[in-house]
C-alpha cells in the first residue's frame, strides 16, 4: 500500500490509459492498455488512471481487467459527477486490490456555465456525488476541473465541501495549461493552509502543457505541499500534453539537492514504456525530448565529445544507463537466429510470442537482406509496424513507383482486399501522392489524412524510414505505422495499417458512438 501519510513520499498517479489516450489518434487497443498498464505496475507507479468506464464499453472492459490482474497499484477510473457515472466506474475498478473512483466537475465559471449550473447548484452536486462515490469505495479523489481559473473563493468552498464528503485525495487540475510555477506553488500552499479538513487529504496536482509549463508546474505544486503528481508517459496528451512522467521522476531524482521528495518510480525502466507508448500510441517521441529523445543522450559537438571522453559528468547530469538506456550496438546480421532475436527483442523490452516471432523474424531477415548493419532502433522500428497482419483486410503485395524531375510520378500498387489481388497505376504530386492516390482508387474512402511524419531511425542512407499517418473519417481517428528502408514503400504501408485500423473502428462503433462523443460537460 502507498505511503500517502509519508510527508517526503511524492505519489506518482500515471494517467497515459486515460488522459493520454485522450489526444485525438492515440487511442490503444485492450491488449496494448493492459500490457501499457502491467510495465507501469511492474515500474513501481502508486496510482494508475486506467481508463473512463462510463465512456464505452471497450473501455469499461478495459479498466475491468487492468483492475483485476495489477498487483501493486491503486487502480482508479475516471467519472463524471453523476450517479451513473460513478456506479459504472465502481463496477470497473471494484476488484482491484485498492480500487479508487475519481470523480470530477468543471469548477471555473466557463466550465460551470456549460451545465447551467448556479455556485449553489454546482456544491450541491459535488457534495452528493462525492459522499455516493464514497459510500462505494473508501479511496475516493476529487477534481474541481479548470481549478486554476475559478475564483478562490469559490474553490476552497467546493474543495472544502468535498472533503466533508468523504475525499480522500484533493487534485486540483490546470486543465488548459494556464498556470505558472509560482502560483501552482501559492495555490497548493494556500488551500492546505486555509481549507478546513485540508490535512486529512493529499493533494495533487494535474498539470497540461500548453504553455510548456507543466512538468514546472507540477514540481512547484509540490514545493507547495502537493504529495500526488498526475502525469503520463512522454508527456502523452491532449493538445500539448500532460506533465511528462519521466521529467517529474527524474527531476525529484536528479535534483533531489533542492527537491527533497523521493517517489516509488524504479528509472531504469523508464525507456522501456517510453517506447512502447511511442509505438502504441502512434505518437513518435521527439528527437530533443527530455529524458527520453533520442538525443538526450547524444553528445556530437566536438568539445561535448572530448569533455564527455575526460569526464563523463562534464555534459551528463545524469547516465543512460539511470533511464534504462542502453549503449546503441551493432545487434544482429543476417545469419542470426531466431533464439538471438528473441533475446534481443526481450532485452529492447519486447515480449515476445512464438508466432509474433515468427512474423519478426521473417521481415528483419528482409531488412538484413538490404541493410548491412541492424541496430537497436531498427528492431524498435520493426516492432512498430501494424500489430495483427493475419486479420488485415488490406495488404499490400506489390509496388513500383516511377519519381524524378520529369515526372509524371506514377505508382502501381497491387494490393490483396478481402483476398483477391487487385491492381491499378496512379498518378500524383511526387511518389507518395501517388501511391496514396493508388490506395484509394484501390480502397475508395472518405478519411481525411491528418498528418504525415517521416523519420529516420538511425544515420546513413541505408537507415530505415519510420512513417506515421493519422487519417480521421466521421470522428474517428486512427493512426498508423511502418517502417522500410524504402520511405515510399514504408509510407504506403502506413497509410494501409491505419485503413485497417479504420475498417476494424468502423465494425467496433457507428459514428457517434465513439467515445469522445461523452462530452465532459454533460452533467445534468
Ligand atoms: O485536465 C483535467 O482537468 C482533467 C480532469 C478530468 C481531472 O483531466
Ligand atoms: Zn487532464
Amino acid at each position: 500500500m502507498t505511503q500517502a501519510t509519508d510527508k517526503d513520499r511524492v505519489l506518482i498517479f500515471d494517467t497515459t490509459l486515460r488522459d493520454g489516450e485522450q489526444s485525438p489518434g492515440a487511442t490503444m487497443t485492450h491488449a496494448e492498455k493492459l500490457e501499457i498498464a502491467g510495465l507501469l505496475d511492474e515500474m513501481g507507479v502508486d496510482i494508475i488512471e486506467a481508463g473512463f468506464p462510463i465512456a464505452s464499453e471497450g473501455d469499461f472492459k478495459a479498466v475491468s481487467e487492468i483492475a483485476q490482474n495489477s498487483k501493486n497499484s491503486v487502480i482508479c477510473g475516471l467519472a463524471r459527477a453523476q450517479f451513473p457515472d460513478i456506479d459504472r466506474c465502481w463496477e470497473a475498478v471494484k476488484n482491484a486490490a485498492q480500487p479508487r473512483i475519481h470523480t470530477f466537475i468543471g469548477t471555473s465559471p466557463l466550465h460551470r456555465a456549460i451545465p447551467n449550473l448556479t455556485q449553489d447548484q454546482m456544491a450541491e452536486r459535488i457534495h452528493e456525488t462525492v459522499t455516493h462515490a464514497r459510500n462505494l469505495c473508501d479511496n475516493v479523489q476529487w477534481s474541481p476541473m479548470d481549478a486554476t481559473r475559478t475564483e478562490w473563493d469559490y474553490l476552497a468552498r467546493v474543495v472544502e465541501i468535498a472533503i466533508k464528503a468523504g475525499a480522500t485525495t484533493i487534485n486540483i487540475p490546470d486543465t488548459v495549461g494556464y498556470t505558472a510555477p509560482a502560483e501552482s506553488a501559492d495555490l497548493i500552499k494556500r488551500l492546505i493552509a486555509e481549507v478546513p479538513g485540508a490535512e486529512d487529504v493529499v493533494f495533487a496536482t494535474h498539470c497540461h502543457n500548453d504553455l510548456g509549463m507543466a512538468t514546472a508546474n507540477s514540481l512547484a505544486a509540490v514545493a507547495g505541499g502537493a504529495r500526488q503528481i498526475e502525469c503520463t508517459i512522454n508527456g502523452l496528451g491532449e493538445r500539448a500534453g500532460n506533465t511528462a512522467l519521466e521529467e517529474v521522476v527524474m527531476a525529484l531524482r536528479v535534483r533531489h539537492d533542492i527537491m527533497p521528495w523521493t517517489t516509488g518510480v524504479d528509472t531504469t525502466k523508464i525507456m522501456n514504456i517510453s517506447r512502447r507508448v511511442a509505438t502504441v500510441s502512434g505518437f513518435p517521441v521527439q528527437f530533443n525530448k527530455a529524458i527520453v529523445g533520442k538525443n538526450a543522450f547524444a553528445h556530437e559537438s566536438g568539445i561535448h565529445q572530448d569533455g564527455m571522453l575526460k569526464n563523463v559528468e562534464t555534459f551528463e547530469i545524469m547516465r543512460p544507463a539511470d533511464v534504462g538506456l542502453t549503449e546503441s550496438n551493432l545487434v544482429m546480421g543476417k545469419h542470426s537466429g531466431r533464439a538471438a532475436l528473441r533475446d534481443k527483442l526481450k532485452n529492447l523490452g519486447f515480449e515476445v510470442g512464438d508466432n509474433q516471432l515468427k512474423d519478426v523474424f521473417v521481415r528483419f531477415k528482409e531488412l538484413a537482406d538490404r541493410k548491412k548493419e541492424v541496430y537497436d532502433e531498427d528492431l524498435i522500428a520493426l516492432m512498430r509496424v501494424g500489430e495483427d497482419p493475419e486479420n488485415d483486410r488490406l495488404k499490400i503485395t506489390d509496388l513500383k513507383v516511377v519519381c524524378g524531375m520529369h515526372g509524371p510520378q506514377t505508382a502501381e500498387l497491387t494490393m490483396i482486399i478481402d483476398g483477391a489481388p487487385q491492381s491499378t497505376t496512379q498518378f500524383g504530386d511526387g511518389p507518395v501522392d501517388a501511391t496514396f492516390n493508388a490506395v484509394k482508387a484501390l480502397f475508395p474512402h472518405s478519411a481525411r489524412l491528418q498528418l504525415y511524419q517521416v523519420h529516420a531511425v538511425t544515420e546513413g542512407t541505408d537507415a530505415q524510414a519510420t512513417v506515421s499517418v493519422r487519417m480521421e473519417e466521421d470522428g474517428r481517428v486512427v493512426t498508423g505505422q511502418s517502417a522500410d528502408t524504402d520511405t515510399v514503400v514504408a509510407s504506403a504501408k502506413a497509410y494501409v495499417n491505419a485503413l485497417n485500423r479504420l475498417i476494424v473502428r468502423r465494425e467496433k462503433s457507428a459514428p457517434g458512438e465513439d467515445k469522445r462523443e461523452i462530452s465532459y460537460k454533460d452533467v445534468s
